[in-house]
């Protein structure tokens, strides 16, 4: 319950829409705590999250990029940018879901105990089902930002004339984020011979609609999230939704770990749509947000990650795509041809990338994350916000390095993400040599092909018992 603030007891004798008023005239403590909660919000967390230098300069390339440089002997090739599109408005459903508890809160007569409630019953329901998903105006300002830092990290790629493949899912929001990143690149890139500017290829985009074995085995198999739903009913979650139903003067029984996740999350919406830090916020102590944090990572996990093998394996189209684009650049370049794709820009979901970082072996932990172990995983890689917030980018950069001065290996490839370059796993280095890059991966390269991955079985197994 949060602590009882000086003026409660005055409230108590007015009616809840001046209690609020007062409350906003009260030393904004609740406030001020929301702030400490933003490093917890997962998927739904700002870019700004991962990278706070651009809170103040949203241009700026931040404390690394002068660390990234390679030698001046090698030159940019080819550019493959993966993203996730800029910030979003909730789903339907989630808006749904508020509406719902919004409107108890707003039936329920003023209690005076309950100044969160009240506070919660005079803020505005803005958000209409009908914003299922799109963009939001920040998410468009997001990638018009990271396509100005990309352009300018990587000046000699994104220079006039070069032409730029711009690909994306079907969804609005990323046909949306593809539009404004191509905004933020200016008019003078070349789009080539076709006349649409951003293609959509779900294949590649939304490998995980097409992929049969998923579909069945995780995505429409109940069983699947089972780690989840025993989180939601477990000890620490509990805590959580006697602690939120107590400040909103509810019965626990009218509460469930989805609406109290629903309730967050509008935290979580309304700091990266509008900027601002709303009641909902003040719900939640930042204990309370690693709980929600840890149920949010454990559904990416099971459903996006490591949890089954299926989820990686599913990204095998996407990843082979990568490597032919490299190779074709590396044929290009060996015979002096001009290469015919340096910019590969590609917008899709944290759905996309989260699987392809799995099947590369990124951000793996020793233990799968589970219902029981939430304080063992107190230090695990595997946390959504830090891999794909909105406007999450993976970029891989094939260089062509002059041998005579460097006596480096002619073709380099670094991985950046999130404008960070990565450390490979087999050098624990941020460059690598195309040749060992494609020698550590070379059984997915070799065995991992999307077709016979997806097919179902045959024979009719029960999916869970297969995982
Ligand atoms: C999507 O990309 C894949 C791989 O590059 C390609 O084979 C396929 O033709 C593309 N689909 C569309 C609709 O462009
Ligand atoms: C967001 O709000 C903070 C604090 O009120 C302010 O400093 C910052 O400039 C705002 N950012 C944007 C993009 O409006
Ligand atoms: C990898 O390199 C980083 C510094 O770049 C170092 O801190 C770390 O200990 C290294 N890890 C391994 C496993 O060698
Ligand atoms: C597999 O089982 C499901 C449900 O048990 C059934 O609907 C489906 O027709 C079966 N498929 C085959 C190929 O036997």
């Amino acid at each position: 319950m949060a602590p009882r603030r000086p003026g409660a007891a005055l409230a108590a004798a007015l009616p809840s829409a001046a209690a609020f008023l007062l409350l906003l005239l009260l030393p904004p403590s609740p406030l001020l705590a929301a702030a400490g909660l933003s490093g917890y919000f997962g998927t739904k967390s700002r870019y700004e999250e991962v990278n706070p230098h651009l809170v103040h300069d949203p241009l700026s390339l931040g404390p690394g990029a002068a660390g990234a440089r390679l030698p001046a002997a090698c030159a940019p090739l080819q550019l493959r940018a993966l993203l996730r599109h800029g910030t979003r408005y909730p789903t339907a459903g989630q808006i749904r879901r508020l509406g719902q508890l919004h409107a108890r809160l707003r039936r329920r007569p003023a209690a005076a105990a309950c100044p969160a409630a009240a506070a919660l019953a005079a803020w505005q329901m803005w958000y209409e089902e009908s914003l299922d998903g799109r963009l939001a105006p920040q998410g468009r300002r997001d990638m018009e930002q990271l396509a100005r830092r990309l352009a300018a990290r990587f000046p000699a790629l994104f220079a006039a004339r070069r032409r730029l493949l711009l690909a994306s899912s079907s969804k609005h929001r990323c046909l949306q984020s593809g539009a404004a990143f191509r905004r933020g690149l200016g008019p003078s890139l070349s789009l080539g011979t076709d006349e649409v500017e951003v293609e959509v290829n779900d294949s590649l985009m939304r490998f995980f609609d097409h992929c049969a074995k998923f579909v069945a085995w995780v995505e429409e198999n109940d069983a699947a999230m089972c780690q989840v739903d025993a989180f939601k009913e477990g000890p620490e979650m509990r805590k959580v939704l006697e602690k939120v139903a107590s400040a909103l003067c509810l019965p626990a029984e009218e509460l469930n770990a989805d609406l109290v996740q629903v309730a967050f999350l509008t935290c979580s919406y309304e700091l990266a749509i509008k900027n601002v830090t709303s009641p909902w916020c003040s719900l939640f102590s930042e204990e309370d947000a690693k709980v929600l944090e840890y149920l949010n990572d454990l559904k990416q996990y099971w459903k996006r990650g490591y949890g089954y093998d299926i989820n990686s394996r599913s990204s095998c189209i996407l990843f082979q795509d990568i490597f032919q684009h490299l190779d074709k650049a590396v044929e290009e370049s060996k015979s002096s041809k001009p290469i015919s794709s340096p910019l590969i820009v590609q917008v899709g979901h944290a759905e996309t990338l989260q699987p392809l970082l799995a099947l590369m072996g990124f951000f793996k932990d020793d233990e799968p994350l589970k219902a029981n172990n939430y304080v063992r995983q107190a230090h695990r890689k595997f946390r959504s916000g830090r891999i794909v917030p909105y406007a999450a980018n993976l970029v891989f950069v094939l260089y062509h390095c002059d041998q005579v001065k460097t006596s480096k290996e002619e073709y380099q490839v670094q991985m950046l993400l999130n404008e960070k370059p990565m450390l490979f796993h087999h050098s624990n280095e941020t460059t690598s040599t195309y040749a060992d890059l494609k020698d550590y991966y070379k059984d997915i390269l070799e065995n991992c092909h999307f077709k016979e991955e997806c097919e179902l079985p045959k024979v009719n197994v029960t999916a869970v018992d297969e995982l």
